[in-house]
């Protein structure tokens, strides 16, 4: 088997065939509360404890609670290996820190340059966007976005970096055509209590399980039950 990289959740490269195919892209979707950022968080403590640079751009959820919530759960925010960009739009970081924001967040196109500048300096091996929900909404037009996602796309396979990004849109078809996997996560009640699971909607150019599998949010982060069923 080709190399792969680990998702570093434990459970969910069994549901893969070992994991994601390096310097491709990829889509976790599912809506909020499912477990996007924390799946993130791990294919990005994985590659930070490999000692390869991590580039973390956060666009909704501020850097500062990622770095509290996270690190408790044991996660190594704060090595120096973890390059996370806070691009969320609060009043006060619009003001402070005005290039982050006009640079990673104001739309996919200035985020992709944004991002190639940023590999002039170093190199990551593993870059996460999340969400790229609010990109997609400065688009103007859907097919504006198609070619600023499929740019983006390209951009970082040339530059060879696995790339995970999230998205919380019930209706991401642009997304799902264009990248090569998609991991859905899902929350499920049965007999009055919250169930989550995990389901490979496609791969592309691996076989992966096509059973949805249960996974657990404890404060160690994600584990996934590749042995078992949801009934
Ligand atoms: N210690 C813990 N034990 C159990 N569940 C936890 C723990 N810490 C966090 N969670 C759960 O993990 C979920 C949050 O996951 P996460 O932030 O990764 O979701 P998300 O899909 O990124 O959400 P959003 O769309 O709001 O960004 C919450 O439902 C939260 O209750
Ligand atoms: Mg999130």
């Amino acid at each position: 088997m080709s190399e792969r990289v680990s998702t570093g959740v434990p459970g969910l490269d069994d549901m893969l065939n070992g994991g994601l195919i390096p310097g491709r892209v990829y889509l976790v979707k599912g809506a909020p509360g499912t477990g996007k950022t924390t799946l993130a968080m791990h294919f990005a403590m994985a590659g930070v404890s490999r000692g390869e640079n991590v580039l973390y751009v956060t666009l909704e959820e501020p850097a500062d609670n990622i770095k509290q919530d996270f690190g408790k759960m044991g996660f190594d925010v704060y090595n120096s290996n973890f390059f996370l960009i806070d691009a969320t739009p609060t009043t006060e970081r619009y003001v402070l820190l005005e290039d982050i924001f006009e640079t990673f967040a104001k739309n996919l196109e200035k985020l992709t340059d944004a991002i190639l500048e940023k590999f002039g300096a170093i190199h990551f091996s593993r870059l996460v966007v999340d969400p790229i929900t609010m990109l997609k909404m400065t688009s103007s037009t859907e097919l504006d976005y198609r070619r600023a996602f499929l740019k983006f796309i390209k951009t970082m396979m040339r530059l060879k970096v696995t790339t995970l990004i999230t998205s919380e849109m019930e209706r991401t078809d642009v997304e799902e055509y264009l990248v090569s996997g998609v991991i859905e996560l899902r929350t499920f009640e049965i007999k009055g209590v919250l169930e989550r699971a995990v389901k490979i909607t496609k791969f592309r150019g691996s076989g992966f399980d096509r059973v949805i599998r249960p996974f657990e949010i404890t404060d160690r982060g994600m584990v996934v039950h590749p042995d078992k069923t949801l009934f």
